[in-house]
């Protein structure tokens, strides 16, 4: 399948759920309100790839990103880390709330895959 649609609502604020879409891992996190204004707030400077969070998101509740490590492709564990994000444990990647790369061998953010809300409780990516 190559659109994967998901119901917003079956996913409570403060986790992450992974899909399976395109053979891939997929990441959707809600947000909590202390995450967004985190993550919000990051300097540009401190970053490898330097990325704001809003040009991550659509909306700041919702993170959607490839849970595709970009050092070496593991998957990386959800609301794990020094940065409260993800945790690469192949090598050791720490990843923030945005799915942005923050310490470890990894070069790039966790990417972000093209998606929509045709509606409040459902996003669809692909
Ligand atoms: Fe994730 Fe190497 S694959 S740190």
């Amino acid at each position: 399948l190559s659109k994967i649609e998901v119901k917003l609502s079956d996913i409570p604020e403060g986790k992450n759920m992974t899909f399976k879409w395109r053979g891939k891992p997929l990441f959707v996190r809600h947000r909590t309100e202390k995450e967004i204004a985190t993550e919000e707030a990051v300097n540009l400077g401190e970053l490898r790839d330097p990325q704001h969070d809003k040009d991550r998101v659509l909306n700041p509740k919702w993170v959607i990103v490839l849970g595709v490590c970009t050092h070496l492709g593991c998957v990386p564990i959800a609301n794990a880390g020094e940065y409260g994000g993800y945790y690469c444990p192949c090598h050791g990647s720490h990843y923030d709330a945005s799915g942005r790369i923050r310490k470890g061998p990894a070069p790039l953010n966790l990417e972000v895959p093209f998606y929509e809300f045709p509606d409040e409780d459902t996003v669809v990516v692909g």
